[in-house]
């Protein structure tokens, strides 16, 4: 988890992983669960909302591997950025989609020009299609998954045992973007990533194949008024309590 000036954790990106450190307590919750037991997690929602941060924890205090869905588009926009090759054009994203290979935390995934060519190849519904089943086969690993997207709830795991759906105001999520980004070293314009972020709000949720919509059964988390660790409590309480009531 990033750390920020202030020292409070900051909502921010990682890979996807399997947490093995932890494998004690995933032992625990594979003990605890009825060997049937498939808990299939989804957590989306919009750009810097904290569902990354959100998702590593869930899947850390439920031991469940964890995949960022976005890591995958984000590869795909690299390759193609340093293929030198058009965006614009689907047939050659596609194409990059081809034995996708990538280093979780390869800094380049995360820069702002990868962050726009991923936001706008995404709405390829053949790049969708060609990512689909990797997303799919992690979702449907033996004891399940948190994977955290943007349509995880609504076309990757529709079936998945507990939604969320976690937002934070714009203006919010344009401050944490600052601070993740003063951080790293790459001091931005408040106004400049305000701005980026409703038009990728705009680019995500107007898309025509798999938009970013709430899934009419997952629950809202709504960050805006809370910090990293209050918002990975609720989120533990919220799965909890649909785990119970299931
Ligand atoms: O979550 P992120 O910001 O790293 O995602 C990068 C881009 O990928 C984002 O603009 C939308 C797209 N994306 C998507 O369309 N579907 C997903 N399940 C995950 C990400």
């Amino acid at each position: 988890m990033t750390f920020v000036a202030d020292q409070r954790p900051a909502f921010g990106g990682a890979p996807c992983h399997r947490d093995m450190a932890l494998s004690k307590r995933r032992n625990k919750m594979a003990r605890d669960r009825a060997p049937t037991d498939n808990l299939v997690i989804a957590v989306d929602g919009p750009a810097a909302s904290g569902k990354g941060t959100i998702a590593r924890a869930l899947a850390r205090h439920f031991g469940l591997p964890h995949m960022d869905t976005g890591l995958l588009y984000r590869a795909v926009a690299l390759k193609l950025w340093r293929w030198g090759g058009d965006p614009g054009n689907e047939f050659e994203t596609l194409r990059a989609c081809n034995d996708l290979g990538f280093a979780p935390d390869d800094p380049e995934l995360r820069s702002e020009p990868v962050s726009k060519i991923a936001s706008s190849i995404s709405a390829y519904p053949t790049v969708r299609a060609a990512l689909l089943e990797r997303q799919q086969a992690f979702a449907r690993q033996p004891g399940g998954a948190v994977l955290d997207g943007r349509d995880i709830g609504t076309v990757i795991a529709p079936d998945a045992a507990v939604k969320l759906f976690v937002t934070a105001s714009a203006e919010v999520r344009a401050q944490r973007r600052m601070r993740e980004l003063m951080a790293r070293g790459m001091p931005a314009h408040y106004d400049d990533v305000l701005g980026d972020i409703r038009s990728r709000d705009e680019r995500d949720s107007g898309r025509a194949v798999a938009p970013l919509r709430q899934a009419e059964d997952a629950i809202l988390l709504d960050t805006s008024e809370l910090d990293v660790d209050q918002a990975i409590a609720e989120a533990i309480r919220l799965v909890e309590e649909r785990i119970a009531a299931a």
